[in-house]
């Protein structure tokens, strides 16, 4: 395909037109995934966070699980943090204000960090290709999406507005993912200091689609109706989250399980991470939010050891317990009952 081209693009290789979203931090596990697909659907495992050996690690579980239930040649996809450029000189005072203002238990912040992206591409393109690579944060590098096509590989980028669409467009990927603000954890928004929009999937979808490219809609979805409404908008498959945090085959923590039950409402906040993500209110976000700079990945380092220590002793209220808008219809269910409540 070439960069820059419009046009009608190959179908991405979908079963049935729901997938599980990636949920990096160990949520979307191998285990998750090969139980959507034993349900007939498929799903994208997360890289983000991961080193490429523990990713090629995830990868190669779910290959055994899938061997075993013979569903081999199911097709599923990755995801992948693109990295966000970062600036020690213009950032580094606002982001030790912040770890000051946490205290003695806070993280030392990372500049050079693009979170093993280079390693994790590598496995992808010469290790081990998969049929789909999604992107979030910002656009992959036109050679990148050129290595991942040499390979046999779909590419898609998230977006959440008509410039990130075009954007992704011009570079020849063959497919959106269309984030709405209702979508738990991270936005993908492409420029960290951007204030994100309050536009939903079904607001976005039919704004997109001049640019002719199939479109997987994700955001705040909790019932069979969303997944329809989605598909009639153009969608040609629909990526549900927090719908499947509450499955046993999940890696969602305890502690996140119980804010899950005892939460009042989400909202999207930088404190955890300096990037807008949706997720249950706590204290802890209560108490830090309007002073969280705008500067991830290094954000997130400097909360990251509070949040640990809360989550294995269990402490919701200092916990990033990122779900989307349809958090309170989330149940205790198998994966494959949840995936079949929702299909169309
Ligand atoms: C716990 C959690 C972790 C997430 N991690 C990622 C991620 O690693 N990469 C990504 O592209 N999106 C991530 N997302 C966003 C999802 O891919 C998807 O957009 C979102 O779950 C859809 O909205 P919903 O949760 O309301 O279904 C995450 C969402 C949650 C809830």
């Amino acid at each position: 395909m070439t960069a820059g081209t419009t046009g009608p693009r190959r179908p991405l290789p979908l079963r049935l037109p729901l997938l599980v979203a990636p949920m990096a931090g160990g949520v979307t596990t191998p285990e998750l995934v090969a139980a959507v697909c034993a349900a007939g659907g498929s799903g994208f495992l997360p890289g983000g966070y991961l080193t490429a050996e523990q990713l090629g690690h995830n990868l190669a579980r779910l290959d055994e699980l899938l061997d075993e239930q013979a569903m081999a040649a199911v097709p599923y996809g990755v995801n992948l943090f693109v990295p966000t450029p970062s600036d020690r000189q213009r950032d580094a005072t606002a982001v030790l204000d912040y770890a000051d203002r946490l205290g003695e238990q806070a993280g030392q912040p990372r500049w050079n960090d693009d979170d093993h992206y280079t390693e994790k591409l590598h496995l992808l393109v010469e290790e081990h290709p998969v049929k789909m690579v999604s992107f979030t944060f910002g656009c992959p590098r036109p050679e990148d999406v050129q290595a991942l096509h040499q390979v046999g590989t779909r590419v898609l980028v998230t977006v959440t507005d008509r410039d990130e669409a075009q954007a992704a467009a011009g570079l020849g990927v063959d497919g959106l993912v269309v984030q709405g603000f209702d979508a738990g954890g991270h936005r993908g928004t492409h420029d960290v200091a951007k204030a994100p929009n309050h536009r939903d999937a079904l607001a976005l979808l039919p704004e997109l689609s001049h640019l002719d490219l199939p479109m997987v809609a994700a955001g705040g979805v909790a019932t069979r109706g969303d997944v329809q409404r989605l598909l009639a908008a153009g969608a040609v498959a629909v990526q549900a989250g927090t719908a499947f945090l509450r499955c046993p085959e999940a890696g969602t923590s305890p502690a996140h399980r119980e804010l899950l039950s005892t939460a009042h409402g989400t909202r999207v906040t930088r404190a955890f991470s300096g990037r807008p993500a949706r997720g249950l209110v706590n204290d802890f976000m209560e108490r830090h939010e309007d002073f969280a700079p705008s500067v991830y990945p290094q954000v997130d380092q400097v909360t990251k050891p509070l949040r640990a220590a809360a989550a294995s002793r269990g402490d919701s209220s200092q916990i990033s317990g990122w779900a989307g808008a349809g958090w309170s219809a989330a149940q205790d269910l198998p994966a494959g009952e949840v995936f079949a409540s929702l299909l169309p």
